[in-house]
Parts: C-alpha cells; structure tokens; sequence
C-alpha cells in the first residue's frame, strides 16, 4: 500500500475540477485525474507535473459501469487506498430549461450523470476510502440546489430555469447526507460544496469567480480535521439552508 496521500477528482480535466487536483497537489496529495478522454486526462496530468504536482490519470466515464469498476481496481492496485473522493463530474444537459420545457432526454441524462454516476462511482470507491485512516467525500452541489434560495422569488436562483441541472443537485444533497449518516461511525466525512458561480465552460466565463475560488471551497472540505462537519452543503461563506 502506498504512503501517499491520494485524492481522486471526477471530471478533472478542466473547470473547477482541473483546480482542485491542482490546490490537492499543492497540499502533498497524489492526485489522481478522473478523465473520460484519456488523452486530455494525460494532458492535465502533464501540465500539473510540470507544477512539481504527483498527478496520475485513470479513465474514467462516470456514466458507464465498466470504466468506473476499471478505475476502482487500477486504483486498489497502485494505491490500495483513497483518501479522499471528489465527485465533480457534472454536466448541464441540452435541451434543460424551465419545468414546462424540460424534455424527459435532457432530465434523464442530467440524472445518469450527476447523480447515478457520482452514486455508481461513490460505491465503487468505498472499499478503497474505508482503506484510508480518515476518507472525505466531497461531492459538487450548487446553491441551485437549495430549495430555500430557489423557493425565495427575490433570490437571483429563483431566476435560473435548469429543472435537469437544479433537481439532480438536490438529489445530490440528499445522497451526501444520507451518506454521511451511513458513515456516521467510520471517521469518513462526506459534504457537498458550492464553488459559487465560476467562469468556467459550464458557468460561463463573464461568471465572477475564478475556478481556483470554487476549488478552494471543496479542498477544504476535502482536508477537514477529524470531527469536522459532516452531512452539509459549505460556500465559501458557511453553511447554505437546504
Ligand atoms: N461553474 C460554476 O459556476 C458552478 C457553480 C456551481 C456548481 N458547479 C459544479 O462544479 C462542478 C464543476 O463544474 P465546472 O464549471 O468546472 O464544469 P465544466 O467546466 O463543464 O467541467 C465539467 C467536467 O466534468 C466532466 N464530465 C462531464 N460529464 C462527465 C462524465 N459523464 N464522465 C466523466 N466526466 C464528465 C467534463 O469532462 P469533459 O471535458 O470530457 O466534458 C469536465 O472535465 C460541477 O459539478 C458543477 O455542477 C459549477
């Protein structure tokens, strides 16, 4: 078993999840680039190698079964642990919009990848976080995703019509808390973050932060002292309502 610290992010060959393997590299961790185009997973890990980072690369498509058990195993084999899991591989699908405009083609595949692939990757990653002395689970939420803020007809979320986008990322709240309760007694921690709207592919790039700001707020959630948190959606500025 390996003495490094690892740290698997999803979806990190750019955006927020490129910054977290970075800032996670920074910190000592072996980082590992989940990457459904190899090619552009080795090109990341390259770029982050030349920053003096331990970055390795696995493939890893969040929606097919086969490359998550492939990635699991390869995994187990160079390191026989996972310290730390984020789950960032997420997409807005098209044809998303407004509840009433919504096709059932843009629902389904929002739900195959934000929620049954970050679930599906999760499980296939347990045996190897419940390796580690203390596992973190991080998984990227949004404040779309608080019913509090979207449900608040004065909040600028309530303006933002993504049903696909916005549900998937409750049902990715609920799978950290319920998650967190069935770790409850193990030391592994497991929170969602909101990076907060970041000029990236998905956030657009006039967005006002920087995808290392986003990055920040689930590193640190994905660093946390024994005894931190657990079971919580964290911004930058605290704990979001639900
Ligand atoms: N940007 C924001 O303002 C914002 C705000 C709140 C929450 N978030 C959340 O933060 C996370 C990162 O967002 P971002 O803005 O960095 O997005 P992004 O730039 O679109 O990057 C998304 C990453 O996910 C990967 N991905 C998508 N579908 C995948 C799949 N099926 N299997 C494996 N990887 C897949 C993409 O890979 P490819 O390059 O191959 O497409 C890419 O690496 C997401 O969970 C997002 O919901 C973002």
């Amino acid at each position: 078993m390996s003495n490094h610290k690892s740290a698997l992010v999803t979806g990190a060959t750019k955006g927020i999840g490129r910054e977290i393997a970075r800032q996670l590299g920074d910190l000592g961790y072996t980082v590992i680039i989940g990457a459904r185009d190899l090619a552009r997973g080795e090109a990341t890990a390259k770029e982050l190698i030349a920053e003096g980072i331990d970055a390795e690369v696995v493939r890893l498509e969040v929606t097919d079964d086969d490359s998550i058990r492939a990635a699991a195993a390869w995994i187990d084999e160079v390191h026989g642990r996972l310290d730390v899991l984020v789950n960032n591989a997420a997409i807005i699908a098209d044809g998303d919009g407004p509840v009433s405009e919504t096709s059932a083609e843009a629902l389904r595949a929002s739900y195959q990848t934000n929620v049954i692939g970050l679930v599906s990757t999760t499980n296939a990653m347990l045996p190897l976080l419940r390796n580690a002395p203390a596992a973190r689970i991080v998984n990227l939420s949004s404040e779309l995703a608080s019913l509090t803020r979207v449900g608040d007809p004065d909040s600028e979320m309530s303006t933002i019509l993504t049903l696909g986008y916005n549900s998937s990322k409750v049902a990715v709240n609920m799978v950290t808390v319920m998650l967190a309760n069935e770790l409850r007694d193990t030391g592994i921690l497991v929170n969602a973050a909101d990076p907060g709207n970041c000029a990236t592919d998905m956030g657009g790039w006039d967005a006002p932060r920087t995808p290392a700001q986003g990055a920040a707020v689930a590193v640190r959630l994905a660093t946390l002292p024994p005894n931190g948190p657990t079971g919580r959606l964290h911004a930058e500025e605290g704990v979001l309502p639900w």
